[in-house]
């Protein structure tokens, strides 16, 4: 048996490394895949991104099931191909997949359905957008309707960033968003406090799966300063989400958004990551949603899943998630990204990296922006590496993480010292 992971960043690697875990798989494929997914003799990269040709190649080669990791196949529309050819696929129709690629249409969802969320206003004129952020003054939050890879959400602490970010995202699209039918949009918001976390599911159309939980820290720098980025290092398991935070976000989110998209007619299938926001009192509120798993959560997550991905990737795409029961090790996994210079803005690309580890039972370095050519890593993105590792407890996972990631050489490279900081501080 066959399979094929679409996507080729640290998110994907994780997923094909634990999918050819499985001893009954005889080839897993990784399109278009990296560095790490090149060097790894159970797996081989398919130079292939464009949706049909994925399609076409699948059925020439029988893949038994294909799993999507990016959210931009699945906005293109990728399950929907497959389906249409009686090919067996893990990921959110086109249809489905706008929770994460419409900022709109999510928050319209989650209004429709009592799902709990900031309030917000959605603009596609851009003198009414101004006026809404003199009315409500700053702090404001500023997102593109449309995906941005991460880059469509302002924070705006003063009225004149919130301005400036409405004229980039409506007028100027500096931001490289890819605006929705019906041209460009914003929705603006309330800003929410509290502690932010990654709550991942599987969803099969019907049954619901939780993944161990998770967190990841978006900000560049130490301390949670500097720019957001695509998220610079996580680990699992997320102490913040408490049994009784895990019941709620159930059935408080997760349960009535996986009814709703049934009751709507767009039934959903596939990774689904709602980002929350928890407060000091335990009250939760939904960020967004994404309609894959997160990226780095991803890697901390699957280093911890001792059942095989493989078998529950079947029972996903056969209805039958209800007679899977997921097991974890009990250890924490840390993950530390190791980012381009320059990153997130300007990364640079073409760097040598040298003095990569080999896996070991506890430690895995999981490529992200990288190539292989004529034998040697480069690096060909904003987030290189994601360091891994498993130990006992959060501290032991980061000093392990942290031994691995100072054996690598990256020329430039930006890594936070700091992640699994506010695990550290539950603990203390
Ligand atoms: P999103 O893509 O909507 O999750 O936004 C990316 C990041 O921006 C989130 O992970 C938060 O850190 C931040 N963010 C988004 N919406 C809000 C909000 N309403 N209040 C505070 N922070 C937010
Ligand atoms: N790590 C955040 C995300 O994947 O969106």
């Amino acid at each position: 048996m066959k399979v094929l992971v679409i996507g080729g960043g640290g998110r994907e690697h994780a997923l094909a490394w634990k999918l050819a875990q499985s001893p009954r798989l005889q080839a897993v494929y990784v399109a278009p895949g990296n560095g790490g997914t090149a060097l790894d003799p159970r797996l081989e990269n398919i130079p292939l991104t464009d949706v049909v040709a994925l399609r076409k190649w699948a059925q020439q080669e029988k893949i038994v099931l294909t799993v999507v990791g990016p959210e931009a196949p699945l906005a293109a529309g990728v399950v929907d191909e497959f389906r249409a050819h009686g090919l067996r696929i893990f990921g959110p129709t086109r249809a489905a997949a706008q929770l994460e690629s419409s900022k709109a249409f999510s928050k319209a969802f989650m209004k429709r359905h009592g799902i709990p969320t900031a309030q917000y206003e959605t603009f596609s004129d851009s003198a009414a957008a101004h006026a809404y952020v003199e009315r409500m003054g700053a702090p404001i939050v500023v997102k593109a309707d449309g995906l941005a890879a991460g880059k469509g959400v302002v924070v705006a602490m003063t009225a004149q960033e919130a301005h400036e970010a409405i004229d980039f995202m409506l007028l100027d699209n500096k931001l490289g968003v890819s605006h929705n039918e019906g041209g460009a949009r914003v929705v603006i918001e309330e800003v929410l406090t509290g502690e932010e976390a990654s709550f991942i599911v599987l969803c099969d159309g019907r049954n619901v799966t939780a993944l161990a939980t998770s967190q990841d820290h978006k900000r560049l720098l130490d301390g949670d300063l500097g720019p957001n980025t695509g998220g610079m290092g996580a680990y699992s398991p997320a102490p913040v989400v408490t049994p009784e935070i895990h019941a709620r976000a159930m059935r408080e989110v997760i349960l009535p958004t996986v009814r709703g998209m049934e009751s709507d007619g767009i039934p959903y299938t596939g990774f689904l990551y709602a980002g929350l926001m928890i407060d000091p009192q335990g009250g939760i509120k939904t960020l967004e949603f994404n309609c894959r798993m997160g990226d780095p959560e991803t890697q901390p997550i699957m280093m911890r899943l001792k059942t095989e991905l493989f078998d529950v990737m079947m029972a996903a795409t056969g209805g039958t998630l209800d007679k899977v029961e997921l097991e974890w090790d009990r250890r924490t996994a840390l993950g530390v990204v190791m980012a381009a210079h320059g990153y997130p803005l300007n990364p640079r690309k073409g760097d040598a990296i040298t003095g990569l580890p080999r896996e070991t039972e506890d430690t895995m370095v999981f490529h992200a922006g990288t190539v292989q050519r004529e034998g040697i890593i480069l690096s060909s993105g904003g987030r290189v590496l994601c360091v891994t590792a498993l130990a006992d407890s959060v501290k032991a996972a980061q000093q392990r993480a942290y031994e691995v990631a100072d054996q690598v050489r990256l020329d430039g490279a930006q890594f936070r010292r700091d992640i699994g900081h506010r695990a550290l501080r539950g603990q203390a």
